[in-house]
C-alpha cells in the first residue's frame, strides 16, 4: 500500500487533532516554483500532536539561529547510544560539523503554540541530508533525523522523512542510503519502510546496544527515479 493510500485509509489519527505541515521552505529559498509544489503533492500534509494549543508544524530549512535547539535534541538522542553509532561524548562542534557537514542541506521541524495569545516557536526535530559517498557515488542520497523525545509518536518524523525525500529528488538525488539502522529501532525501521526504503543488507552484530547487547544493523535503500 502506498503512503498515500495510508493517508486515505487513516484521514483521522484517533488521540488528537490534526494540523497543517506548512512545509514552505521545500526550495530554502522561498521559492516555489513547479518542481517544489510538484513535490508538496507527495507530502502527507498533517503531522498529528495530542496537546492543546498548537497551530501547526512547519519544516524548513534550518537557519544559524536553529544550531543550540539541534544540539539539544542531537545530544539527548545520542545520550540515549540507541539508536546512532556515535561516541555518545560527542561535541557540540563535532556534532553540528556533522549535521551542517560540506554538501548537506539541513531542516528543523518548528512547532507552533499559542500561549496567552502569543505565538511561541519550539524545534522539535531535525534533519539533515547529503551524499551518501563522493565522486562515483555522490548521487545517492544519506541522510540523518532526530526528533525530541517529548515530540515522538506525533508524526514529526514522518514529515521530516517524507520531506527529506522529496526535497533528496529535488536537490538531484537519484536514489537515499541508510547505512546503519539499527534493527532494535522499531520506530525507524517501520517508519522508512512506510516511505518505501528496503532492507538491503544486514550487517550481523553491527551494533552494541547499551541494553540488549549485539543486535543487527540494516542497510535501507530506495530509488528516487520516477
Ligand atoms: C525515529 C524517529 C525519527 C521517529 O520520529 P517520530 O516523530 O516518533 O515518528 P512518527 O510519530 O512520525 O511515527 C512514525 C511511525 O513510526 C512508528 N512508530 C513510532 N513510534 C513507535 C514506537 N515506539 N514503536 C514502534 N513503532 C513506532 C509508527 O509506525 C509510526 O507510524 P504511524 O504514523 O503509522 O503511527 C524518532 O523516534 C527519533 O528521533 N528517534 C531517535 C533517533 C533515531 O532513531 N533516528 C533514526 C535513526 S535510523
Amino acid at each position: 500500500m502506498t503512503q498515500r493510500q495510508r493517508s486515505l485509509k487513516n484521514p483521522a489519527r484517533t488521540s488528537g487533532e490534526r494540523y497543517k505541515i506548512l512545509a514552505d521552505s521545500l526550495m530554502g529559498n522561498g521559492g516555489r516554483s513547479k518542481n517544489s509544489l510538484r513535490s508538496l503533492r507527495g507530502l502527507r500534509l498533517t503531522a498529528n500532536f495530542s496537546s492543546s494549543g498548537q497551530d501547526g508544524m512547519k519544516i524548513r530549512a534550518a537557519v544559524n539561529a536553529d544550531r543550540d535547539a539541534i544540539w539539544n535534541i542531537f545530544h539527548e538522542v545520542i545520550a540515549a547510544s540507541e539508536t546512532y553509532p556515535i561516541n555518545p561524548d560527542i561535541s557540540r562542534n563535532d556534532a553540528l560539523a556533522y549535521w551542517f557537514q560540506s554538501g548537506a542541506h539541513a531542516y528543523v521541524a518548528e512547532q507552533h503554540l499559542r500561549s496567552g495569545g502569543k505565538q511561541e516557536r519550539q524545534i522539535v526535530g531535525s534533519y539533515t541530508v547529503h551524499p551518501n559517498q563522493a565522486g562515483g557515488g555522490a548521487h545517492v542520497a544519506n541522510a540523518a533525523f532526530i526528533v525530541a523525545k517529548g515530540a515522538r509518536g506525533g508524526g514529526i518524523g514522518r514529515g521530516l522523512g517524507e520531506h527529506c525525500l522529496n526535497e533528496a529528488r529535488r536537490l538531484g538525488f537519484q536514489a537515499m542510503q541508510f547505512n546503519f539502522v539499527i534493527s532494535t529501532n522499531e520506530a525507524a525501521v517501520k517508519l522508512w519502510q512506510d516511505l518505501g526504503m528496503k532492507i538491503v543488507g544486514t550487517l550481523p552484530g553491527a551494533f552494541h546496544h547499551p541494553a540488549k547487547g549485539y543486535v543487527d544493523v540494516y542497510v535501507m535503500y530506495r530509488s528516487l527515479l520516477p
